[in-house]
């Protein structure tokens, strides 16, 4: 049944609907785009010994939360207050629903504290608390809710509840997509296919690991409906949503590198064909290390996201561009920006160029590296003009010293032709 007005929905037994609509938002977080808004899900389980409130609302979205609460439970009736996640999303009205119902125990991750600690400020000390861990419980009497902890499924502090007796699955962010349909189920809603690949794609996917660490939890579990905080409640074939995040979390096609040599990409942008030529110096002194596989790309030949799956499965990429005005060139600094959605820490990092007047692309691209958690073992050559014979060869014993790095074979070395 839809939500008619401000009403909440049973979902199952004695489990309610009780979020919020927001059909007009169309950019969530600055960087996601929606088609048609978003919800905001939360719900009320009833047992024998009171309800448990799991997860809120967006602050706004407070009066459709507390409108659809009160249908269901009076506020001395709530004794738990489950967040499976701390973004202002889910919690924007948990100052207020704790104002209402002071006695409820809230169920945060042991990661979550911070976040809670920060949201209640010096009202928390007035509430009871518990972290949890997977395995935990929350006793309703004659239903229990058991948390399984998801850590970065999209923030460290991620949890998903899953309700026993009904094998009800209350998963977060997690299966969930922006996509606002008042029909509310899988089933019954319009296509929102590409929005939950989209929402994968841009939430979940620079953690793919714990993506598949989650799914071994969730799986077993065989659960009969999911549950999440954004998006259709998934109660047909809701396993095939769990099969899915498993699948998206692994290349369509084998990493003919992975396992048997390093992954070493190097692409470039050249103006006049001086950081070409050093970008196939660097290429060539990288091929000569055994145990890394070299690639070269122009970036003027290619679309960004091939490229941002490539860097996803690579150990190692390095950036040629010249220094215009200042800075690096809008190509490398569109795939940099880009890096975002896939999990770069420990990749090895790199850069170079050529430059007219002060050839600050190299180093800022070496900072922007390092920014994304990638380790930048060598100084990056910069040459003034085309390189001479001398300047390729440094460049190629750039490629070799940083090949060496990723094979483990290295002593760290800094070289800056600029310097010289
Ligand atoms: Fe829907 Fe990560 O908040």
């Amino acid at each position: 049944m839809a939500p008619r007005g401000q009403q909440a929905v049973e979902i199952a037994d004695d489990v309610h609907w009780i979020g919020a609509l927001d059909p007009n938002l169309r950019t969530f977080d600055l960087i996601l785009k929606t088609a048609n808004g978003t919800t905001y899900n939360a719900y009320a389980v009833r047992g024998a010994k009171g309800v448990a409130v799991i997860d809120t609302v967006k602050e706004e979205f407070s009066g459709d939360f507390f409108t659809r609460l009160e249908q269901v439970a009076r506020y001395e009736e709530i004794t738990a207050v489950v967040l499976n996640h701390l973004e202002p999303d889910h919690t924007g009205a948990v100052p207020e629903l704790m104002r209402r119902a002071p006695q409820a125990h809230i169920y945060v991750s042991q990661r979550g504290l911070k976040l809670l600690s920060a949201l209640l400020k010096d009202e928390l000390e007035k509430y009871v608390y518990t972290l949890t861990d997977t395995g935990d419980v929350c006793d309703l009497g004659d239903r229990r809710l058991t948390f399984v902890n998801t850590p970065y499924l999209h923030w460290p502090d991620t949890q998903c509840t899953f309700l026993e007796d009904r094998r009800l699955l209350f998963s977060g962010d997690v299966f969930g997509c922006h996509f606002c349909d008042e029909r509310l189920y899988n089933d019954l809603v319009g296509d929102f296919r590409f929005s939950y690949e989209y929402y994968f794609k841009h939430i979940m996917r620079p953690f793919k690991r714990y993506v598949l660490e989650a799914v071994d939890k969730i799986e077993p579990l065989d659960p009969l409906l999911i549950a999440p905080a954004h998006g259709p409640i998934l109660r047909d074939n809701p396993l095939d949503y769990v099969r899915s995040y498993r699948k998206l979390s692994n290349s369509y096609l084998p990493n003919e590198v992975e396992g048997k040599e390093k992954s070493l990409l190097v692409f470039y942008m050249s103006a006049y064909g001086a950081t070409a030529d050093m970008a196939r110096s660097v290429y060539e002194g990288a091929g000569e290390v055994e145990g890394v596989r070299v690639s070269l790309y122009d970036l003027q030949g290619g679309e960004i996201e091939p490229f941002v799956d490539l860097i996803e499965g690579a150990d190692g990429l390095v950036f040629g561009s010249p220094t215009i005005n200042g800075d690096a060139v809008k190509p490398v600094w569109d795939v940099l920006a880009s890096l975002i959605s896939i999990e770069t820490r420990g990749k090895l990092g790199g850069a170079f160029g050529s430059y007219g007047w002060s050839g600050e692309a190299v180093p800022m691209i070496e900072d922007r590296l390092r920014g994304l958690k990638m380790r930048v073992p060598e100084k990056g050559p910069r040459v003034k003009f085309h390189p001479t014979e001398g300047e390729l060869v440094v460049c190629r014993a750039y490629g070799r010293a940083l090949a060496e790095s990723l094979a483990g074979k290295t002593r760290p070395k800094e070289i800056d032709l600029a310097d010289l």
